[in-house]
C-alpha cells in the first residue's frame, strides 16, 4: 500500500485506452490534486507520428482545460520492467503547470518508483527565464 496507490490504479485505467498503434506502447497518466480530483490520460498516436501526445500531456491538458490549476503528483505506468519516465516535451510542461511535484513511475507488475521533477529536470526554462 502507498499513498499513491489510486493514482497508479487511475493511470493503469488509462492506459488501457492508449490509442498506441504504430508504437504498440501504451502509456497511461493520472494527475492528482489537492482537492482529491484525479484527471487521467493515454497516449494518442496517428499516422503522422510525430503529431503523437503523450499520455502526460493529454491529463495535463484535460486538467488545464477543465479549469483546475493545482497538482500535486502524477503517476505514469507502463507494461516494462525497466520503469518510463517522462518524455523531455512532457518534463517542460509538467514543470510549467506542476512544478517540483512527485512523479510516480510505476509498471503492471506493482513497481513503482517516486522521483521529483527537481531531479527529473534540474535545470528548467520557464517564465523565471524571461
Ligand atoms: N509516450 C508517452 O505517452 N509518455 C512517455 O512518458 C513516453 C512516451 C508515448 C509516446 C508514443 O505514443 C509512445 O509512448 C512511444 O514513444
Amino acid at each position: 500500500m502507498s499513498e499513491y496507490d489510486a493514482l497508479i490504479e487511475a493511470a493503469k485505467r488509462a492506459r488501457d485506452n492508449a490509442h498506441a498503434k504504430f508504437s504498440n506502447f501504451k502509456v497511461g497518466a493520472a494527475l492528482h490534486t489537492p482537492s482529491g480530483k484525479i484527471f487521467s490520460g493515454c497516449n494518442v498516436e496517428n499516422a503522422t507520428y510525430g503529431l503523437t501526445v503523450c499520455a502526460e500531456r493529454v491529463a495535463i491538458f484535460k486538467a488545464i482545460s477543465e479549469g483546475e490549476r493545482k497538482f500535486d503528483a502524477i503517476a505514469v505506468v507502463t507494461d516494462t520492467d525497466t520503469l518510463t519516465p517522462p518524455c523531455g516535451a512532457c518534463r517542460q510542461l509538467i514543470w510549467e503547470f506542476c512544478g517540483d511535484i512527485p512523479v510516480v513511475l510505476a509498471n503492471l507488475q506493482g513497481k513503482t518508483e517516486p522521483i521529483r521533477m527537481s531531479q527529473l529536470f534540474p535545470k528548467p526554462f520557464d517564465s523565471s527565464n524571461l
